[in-house]
C-alpha cells in the first residue's frame, strides 16, 4: 500500500516542516483529537512512527464548524497564526474536497474573510464534480471568477495525474513513428474503456444523483479522449496544451441519440462472489433510473479525425478494473494472404493500458511458422512495472503541481464548459438504462455502437 499522497510528498521533498495542513470540518474536535485520528490513519497506511510524528506532532491542525457565525473568520485567524508561529511566507492551497452543493457558499466565505489573497500565493483547488450541467458549471465558473483569478484555480480530474495518462503526450509527440499514423488515413477506430470492478461502495448519496455519465464520462473519459485526439501543442505549457484539448471538444459532432446506451447493473457474480444489483445497494432510491454504465460513439469533425468513430465506455461492476485505449488501424487495401477464400490479415492495433498492468502493446501479423500462409497476430509489449517499478499516485503528482504552480494537469474553465456543452443534450434527454448483470461488460445493447462501424468492443 502506498502512503497517503501528502505524507509521501512531505517525506520525498523534505517539505515536512514547511508544509502545514489545516483541516476544516463539521465534527467538533481540537487539534489533538484530529492528530490522533490522523496518526491512526497514517499508521494503518504503513508510515513509520518517526514519519508519523514528524508529520503530525506540529504540522496538522483542525478547525470545526466553519459554517457557524464567525466560523470562517476563525479559519482565517488560525491560518495567520500558523504562518506567523512557523515563519511561513503565506503560500496557500485552499483545497475544496466537499459536497458540490457547498462549493458556492464556501468559495464566497473564503473570499469574505480575505483568504482569496495572501502575502505569498493562493491557489483554489476544486474537486470534481464541477457542476452537474452546463448551466451549473457556468454559474460556478462565474462565482469562482468573481472571487479568484483563473490562474489561481486548479480544477481536479485525478485521471490527469496518472502517469500513464500524462505519457499519452510523450507517446504521441516524442515518437514520430506513432504520430504519423495517428490520423484518419491509417486509423480505423479508437476505443476508450474505463471499466470498474467496484460497485457503489458507500456512495449512494452522491452517485444516485450523479450517475456514470456525470461521474466518469464528462470528466475522466473525456480527458483521456482529448489527449488521444488533440493536435500537437505549440509548446508544452499549460495553456498551449489546454487550448488543443478544448479544440477537440469543440470539434465533436453532436452525438446522435442512437449512439448512446445507458446501463444499470443487476446482481451477478464477480470473481466467484455474488454481488447485489444497483437497486439493492443501500441508499439507492427505489426504482432509481440512474445509469451505472454508459457507452457512446462519437465523431470528431476535423482534418485529422473526420469519419473515424470513437467508442467510449465506462461502467461499474464490470468483470475487471481496466482502463484501456485501443487504436485500430486500417487493413491493407488489397488482401494478399487468403486461405480457403478467407483473408488472413487482421488489422494492426495499439492497445494502451492505463491501469492496471500499465503498458502498451503493438499488435501486428506474422506468418505462423510451417503453416501455408496462416497469419497470426502477435504483440510487441512494454510494461511500466518491468521498466520502472511502481508508479506514483495520481494525487501525489497533482498536489506537487499545485504547490509548484503548474496548471497543465488541471481543467481550465472553458474546457469544463466545452465538455458539459457537448454532453448537455444527452443529459437533457437521457436514454433509459438497460439492465446488465454484474460481472459483464455492460448492457448487451452497447455492442451495436462498434457494430455500426464494423467493429466489436476489444473486451467483452
Ligand atoms: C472517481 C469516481 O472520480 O473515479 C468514482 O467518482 C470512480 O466513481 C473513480 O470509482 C475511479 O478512479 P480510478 O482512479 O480508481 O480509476
Amino acid at each position: 500500500q502506498r502512503p497517503p499522497a501528502l505524507a509521501d510528498i512531505a517525506e520525498k521533498t523534505g517539505w515536512q516542516d514547511k508544509f502545514h495542513v489545516l483541516a476544516v470540518g463539521r465534527s467538533a474536535q481540537d487539534d489533538e483529537e484530529y492528530r490522533a485520528w490522523a496518526r491512526e490513519g497514517l499508521a494503518l497506511a504503513g508510515l513509520s512512527p518517526e514519519a508519523i510524528s514528524a508529520w503530525c506532532d506540529t504540522s496538522v491542525h483542525y478547525v470545526s464548524n466553519a459554517e457557524e457565525a464567525g466560523g470562517w473568520q476563525a479559519v482565517a485567524d488560525k491560518v495567520a497564526a500558523i504562518e506567523s508561529a512557523n515563519d511561513l511566507p503565506g503560500n496557500r492551497a485552499l483545497y475544496l474536497a466537499i459536497p458540490p452543493r457547498v462549493f458556492p457558499p464556501v468559495i464566497e466565505a473564503l473570499a469574505e474573510v480575505g483568504l482569496n489573497r495572501s502575502p505569498g500565493f493562493t491557489r483554489l483547488v476544486i474537486e470534481k464534480p464541477f457542476g452537474k450541467s452546463l448551466e451549473t458549471a457556468r454559474s460556478l465558473n462565474e462565482l469562482v471568477h468573481a472571487r479568484f483569478e483563473e490562474h489561481q484555480v486548479y480544477r481536479i480530474d485525478h485521471y490527469l495525474g496518472k502517469e500513464t495518462v500524462q505519457n499519452l503526450l510523450v507517446f504521441r509527440f516524442a515518437n514520430a513513428l506513432f504520430e504519423n499514423s495517428w490520423n484518419r488515413s491509417l486509423v480505423r477506430s479508437v476505443e476508450i474503456t474505463v471499466g470498474e470492478h467496484l460497485g457503489l461502495e458507500t456512495r449512494a448519496g452522491y452517485y444516485d444523483q450523479a450517475g456514470a455519465f456525470r461521474d466518469m464520462i464528462q470528466n475522466h473519459v473525456t480527458q483521456v479522449l482529448t489527449l488521444v485526439a488533440m493536435e500537437p501543442p505549440v509548446k508544452l505549457d499549460a495553456d498551449s496544451i489546454r487550448d488543443e484539448k478544448v479544440k477537440v471538444l469543440r470539434s465533436v459532432v453532436p452525438i446522435a441519440a442512437n449512439d448512446v446506451v445507458f446501463g444499470q447493473y443487476v446482481g451477478g457474480v464477480i470473481d466467484g462472489e455474488t454481488v447485489p444489483g444497483y437497486l439493492e445497494e443501500p441508499g439507492v432510491a427505489e426504482n432509481s433510473a440512474t445509469e451505472t454504465a454508459v457507452s457512446l460513439r462519437l465523431f470528431i469533425d476535423n482534418w485529422r479525425w473526420q469519419g473515424v468513430p470513437f467508442y467510449l465506455r465506462t461502467g461499474k461492476r464490470f468483470p475487471e478494473r481496466l482502463t484501456q485505449i485501443v487504436v485500430r488501424f486500417r487493413e491493407p487495401p488489397v488482401c494478399l494472404f487468403e486461405v480457403d477464400g478467407t483473408c488472413e490479415v487482421h488489422s494492426d492495433a495499439i492497445v494502451i493500458t492505463l491501469q492496471p498492468n500499465e503498458g502498451f502493446e503493438l499488435l501486428f501479423d506474422v506468418k505462423a511458422p510451417e503453416e501455408d500462409m496462416r497469419l497470426q497476430t502477435v504483440p510487441l509489449d512494454f510494461r511500466y512495472d518491468a521498466a520502472f517499478g511502481s508508479l506514483p499516485d495520481a494525487y501525489e503528482t497533482l498536489i506537487e503541481d499545485i504547490v509548484l504552480g503548474d496548471q497543465t494537469l488541471f481543467v481550465r474553465s472553458d474546457e469544463v464548459e466545452a465538455a458539459w456543452s457537448l454532453y448537455q443534450p444527452i443529459l437533457d434527454d437521457p436514454p433509459m438504462p438497460e439492465r446488465y448483470a454484474a460481472g459483464t461488460w455492460g448492457p448487451p445493447g452497447s455492442t451495436r455502437l462498434p457494430h455500426a462501424s464494423g467493429d466489436t468492443w476489444w473486451q467483452g
